[in-house]
């Protein structure tokens, strides 16, 4: 689908996020043709830019971070539709000026008045720009075109936090016009889980505690955190990616079909589910916490947090996370899903394991099941996009020994299409007002009433443990799967 006539405003367009993510990927639905020749983008800064200083750096991103090869005709078509609104974000001149600048596109670009407000700013600026937008008559439109506001994460810092900010938000905007990101859901291959899940009859039947042992949600990054100790310190890696991102992955594992895929039909699933989560007890034995330390990553040596530019020498902020989950329905009951990121781990990549109970029995020699571990489905996130399925298989040869095998299902190898980057799919569909792919106010509240008690926790325990930068995390985080008999996997 193409979306209609509409003007993005970026606010925030300074920031790496814009530079990296967004512009990149509205130059990309552009050069796909899912953009209408009615399309503009409007940036809004401090920064004191004319027209054409904001379509440079706008060039700049797109050469440097775009996914399609760059085509002059979709750019010069692309930046006729860029203006630059100088001001802060208490400014009602420069809100005059963007109220007035977005009419003028209506007039020559044809938006059609539908104006979609992208905040990349952080959460302490939400009330000043929602203020500003219902001041200047920009919330709101009495002629049928439609107005949206897009919020990035973090949607506060705990629950209370998160249900201040959401007044705040629907003060001014309708919950239906709100478009909360977690570009997780924007991912090809998180969606997928709903196809595998719903669209196959192969899987439905063990996925239960019948069946399933426990579930292990993993996204282990290698980047550090220079550069990121404004927004990082003090937030931890709990609340930047468990509260959002792997929160979202277990409701997609664990939640009921849903009636239709209707947004709203998917979102009570999700809520359902979360509704059903809680932290497994005692905390000190269910989660873990680590701070990478100096070590070696891809043959470089890096220092650790607490010598990273911007951090407090005694940050007690964790870079690493883990936490054991329980969702109390007939489905889950006794099934434990443990959930763990780290920053400056042993490599990037998330994914999504279903670990299967093992056989109830196995009628062959002891000495010949060595090698044969539990059955498991793994949905690749990223970066090695897929689905693998690991069972025993016989060793070639003229004993009965099994051996763990994979069979692997590899986007690159099933499908010529490439997959959208997942601000691209985002953006489209707020374009499109399709809100499927956004969590609602609900989901925020529950993830944070999941989260707090843990985070409350460990502001009580002083330091996080430390783990040497490289590494898989802290030693208390194998000692945590150790006293349930279990082990992290190596991805
Ligand atoms: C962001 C977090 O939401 O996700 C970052 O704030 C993290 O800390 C990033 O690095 C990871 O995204 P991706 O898509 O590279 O897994």
């Amino acid at each position: 689908r193409i979306a209609g006539p509409s003007a993005l405003v970026i606010f925030g367009v300074t920031g790496d996020l814009a530079r990296k993510k967004l512009m990149p990927a509205v130059y990309d639905l552009a050069a796909r043709g899912l953009l209408p020749p009615g399309f503009a983008l409007v940036g809004f800064a401090r920064r004191d830019w004319a027209d054409q200083d904001f379509g440079q750096v706008v060039h700049d991103a797109v050469k440097a971070h775009s996914r399609t090869p760059f085509r002059q005709d979709v750019w010069d078509s692309l930046a006729e539709g860029f203006r630059f609104v100088q001001g802060t974000f208490d400014d009602d001149k420069a809100f005059d000026t963007l109220a007035a600048t977005l009419a003028d596109l209506d007039r020559v670009r044809g938006t059609g008045g539908n104006h979609a407000f992208y905040l990349s700013v952080p959460p302490n600026a939400f009330p000043s720009v929602c203020q500003q937008l219902a001041r200047s008559g920009l919330a709101t439109s009495s002629d049928g075109s439609w107005r949206r506001v897009v919020i990035e994460k973090p949607f506060g810092h705990d629950l209370q936090s998160a249900r201040a900010l959401n007044a705040v938000v629907n003060e001014v905007f309708p919950e239906d016009a709100v478009f909360r990101i977690d570009h997780y859901l924007g991912k090809e291959t998180v969606q997928n889980i709903l196809a595998l899940r719903f669209a196959n009859q192969l899987f439905d039947p063990i996925w239960n505690a019948h069946y399933v042992d426990h579930v292990q949600i993993t996204m282990a990054e290698d980047i550090g955190l220079g550069g990121r100790a404004g927004y990082y310190d003090g937030i931890g890696a709990a609340r930047d990616v468990i509260q959002n991102h792997l929160l979202q992955l277990l409701a997609f594992i664990a939640m009921e079909e849903p009636v239709s895929f209707q947004p709203s039909e998917l979102q009570a699933e999700k809520v359902k589910v979360l509704s059903a989560t809680r932290l497994a007890q005692p905390l000190d034995e269910t989660t873990a916490r680590g701070q990478y330390a100096g070590g070696w990553q891809g043959g470089t040596q890096v220092v650790g947090l607490l010598e990273e530019d911007g951090f407090a020498h005694d940050s007690t902020t964790e870079t690493y996370a883990a936490i054991t989950l329980e969702v109390d329905t007939r489905r889950w009951a006794g099934v434990p899903f443990y959930l763990r990121t780290g920053k400056r781990l042993g490599r990037r990549v998330t994914e999504v394991a279903v670990v299967f109970k093992r056989a109830p029995h196995l009628p062959f020699d002891s000495t010949m099941t060595e090698e044969l571990g539990q059955n498991a489905l793994v949905v690749r996130v990223q970066p090695d996009e897929g689905i693998t399925l690991r069972f025993g298989s016989k060793v070639p040869g003229s004993g009965m020994e099994v051996r763990d095998v994979n069979m692997d299902f590899s986007y690159g190898q099933a499908f010529t299409e490439s997959s959208p980057e997942a601000y691209e799919r985002l953006i489209l569909d707020v374009l499109l007002g399709e809100p499927s792919l956004f969590p609602v106010n609900a989901e925020v509240e529950l993830s944070w009433k999941i989260l707090d008690p843990v985070i409350e926790h460990w502001a009580t325990e002083g330091s996080p443990d430390p783990y040497p930068a490289g590494t898989w995390g802290p030693r208390s985080a194998d000692d945590m799967m150790a006293r349930t008999s279990r082990t992290w996997r190596r991805p």
